[in-house]
């Protein structure tokens, strides 16, 4: 059913080569407007031209809420803040994927689906087993969630779809623990069915065989809320590669593969493992952030102030700030006191002083401080993009499903402007 709806309203009007055209304006829940070019090639011939996306909606969508400009997120209309303060993981993933908080019953009974199908088939070990103790998890991650497509192939969308979602949100968080053991060379802890989603998480990755495993409160808290303030982000680079992938109607597990594959780039998921490397860099070079500034600032330098700046939010990112007060009530909680949060409070408070920083409104953003609360964690550094894949994994198969319900969606196939040779001869070899 399609429930995604824009209203028309206004038209825009379009001169090219002397000639008028009106193009209808849509207008979102929230007065976002848009100028519809569905018709633009066929009526005129020309396509638009938008380096990275920056102005094109590429579909609508009932999901989540941003404007950059005031700071505001919102998952299905409830604030981020609210959720952050009174929800938790696995609700949240019902928010997003069906659209409403779920009842007791419900929510029930899909805490109950996640814990029950959080086994992974006993082959898969053998893959695990495959990869050198050098691999990086989100490679690791990307390939397991991508072979879950031949354990449980989709027969048709209608006949299997939520049993999948279910099998993978609850599966994921096994391959991430088992992605971690390998790294660190220790025995594969399996779930427990008597413990919450994230203490479960917590469990298979920090447990040995030889010892009781006793679960930290403290640990638990926090990786519930870096998971729901990772959820889900609208339209960006690795959401936009799980719809890209699934507009083929390729399965939910190649589909979000490819979106794990998108987020472990440092421009992207990838920026929480590039911002501890900058502090320790900044640690170990005698806490000169003067340096680190002007480096960022200089555009031949070829730095950049890693966790900065957002294509959306021209103003906080409001899961920062909630990140920020976090990180000092985890590290004050578990006793740890890491220099690089230091570091990076000064670093940001000279960064937000800054003419260079100020004028092109750059900011913090999820990634500046999640990585000091991974690492108080005992988190590894190359772990904490696999942390926010899982995390992000209930808002890319929101948005998968929302595409794939949607009647009027079509393949992703976007226009170039090609600006290469023109037609030339073929040239044997004998010639060149
Ligand atoms: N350090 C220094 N200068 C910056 C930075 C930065 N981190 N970010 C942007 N700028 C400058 C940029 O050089 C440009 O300057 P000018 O107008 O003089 O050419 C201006 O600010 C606008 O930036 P942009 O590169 O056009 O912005 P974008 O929307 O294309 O890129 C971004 C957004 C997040 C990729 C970029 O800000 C960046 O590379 N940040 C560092 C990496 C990072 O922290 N990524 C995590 C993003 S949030 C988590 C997620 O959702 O993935």
């Amino acid at each position: 059913m399609d429930t995604v709806k824009a209203v028309k309203t206004d038209t825009a009007k379009l001169t090219l080569n002397g000639q008028e055209y009106d193009l209808p304006v849509l207008v979102g829940s929230e007065n976002e407007v848009a100028i519809d070019i569905n018709r633009l090639r066929g009526t005129t011939g020309a396509i638009t031209y938008d380096n990275g996306y920056g102005n094109t909606g590429s579909c609508l969508s009932s999901i989540t809420f941003i404007d950059g400009e005031k700071g505001i997120l919102r998952y299905r209309g409830y604030p981020i803040e609210e959720l952050a303060g009174k929800s938790n993981f696995v609700e949240v993933c019902f928010l997003l994927i069906f659209g409403h908080l779920p009842n007791k019953k419900e929510l029930d009974d899909f805490h109950y689906k996640l814990t029950h199908h959080s086994l992974i088939h006993e082959d898969m070990k053998k893959f695990f087993e495959g990869f050198p103790p050098s691999a990086h998890p989100m490679g690791i991650l990307s390939s397991m969630v991508n072979s879950l497509s031949a354990f449980y192939p989709e027969n048709g969308y209608d006949v299997d779809i939520e049993l999948n979602i279910v099998r993978l949100l609850a599966k994921i968080k096994t391959i991430v623990a088992f992605s971690y053991k390998k790294s660190i060379g220790q025995p594969y802890i399996y779930p427990r069915n008597d413990l919450g989603y994230t203490a479960d998480l917590l469990h298979m990755m920090y447990a040995v065989p030889s010892e009781d495993f006793k679960l930290s409160k403290v640990l638990e808290d926090a990786l519930d809320l870096l998971l729901i303030l990772h959820a889900d982000h609208e339209q960006n680079c690795s959401t936009s590669t799980v719809r890209m992938a699934g507009s083929s109607t390729a399965n939910l597990f190649a589909s979000i593969s490819a979106g794990i594959g998108a987020l472990w780039g440092p421009l992207h998921g990838g920026a929480n493992q590039a911002v501890i490397s900058m502090l320790e860099k900044i640690k170990a070079d005698g806490g000169d952030y003067q340096k680190y500034i002007n480096m960022a600032k200089d555009k031949e330098s070829g730095f950049k102030l890693m966790g900065f700046g957002h294509r959306v939010y021209k103003n906080f990112d409001p899961r920062a700030r909630i990140l920020k007060a976090s990180a000092d009530k985890v590290l004050n909680e578990l006793g740890v006191k890491d220099p690089l949060l230091d570091i990076a409070k000064n670093l940001e408070e000279i960064a937000l002083k800054d003419e260079f920083f100020i004028e092109r409104k750059l900011y913090p953003n999820v990634d500046f401080y999640s990585g000091i609360i991974y690492r108080a964690m005992g988190i590894p550094t190359n772990m904490f993009t696999v942390m926010f894949a899982l995390g992000r994994l209930p808002g890319w198969i929101a948005q998968w499903k929302e595409m794939r319900e949607n009647p009027s969606a079509r393949i992703y196939r976007p226009r170039q402007i090609y600006v290469g040779e023109i037609q030339r001869p073929y040239v044997s070899v004998d010639k060149r």
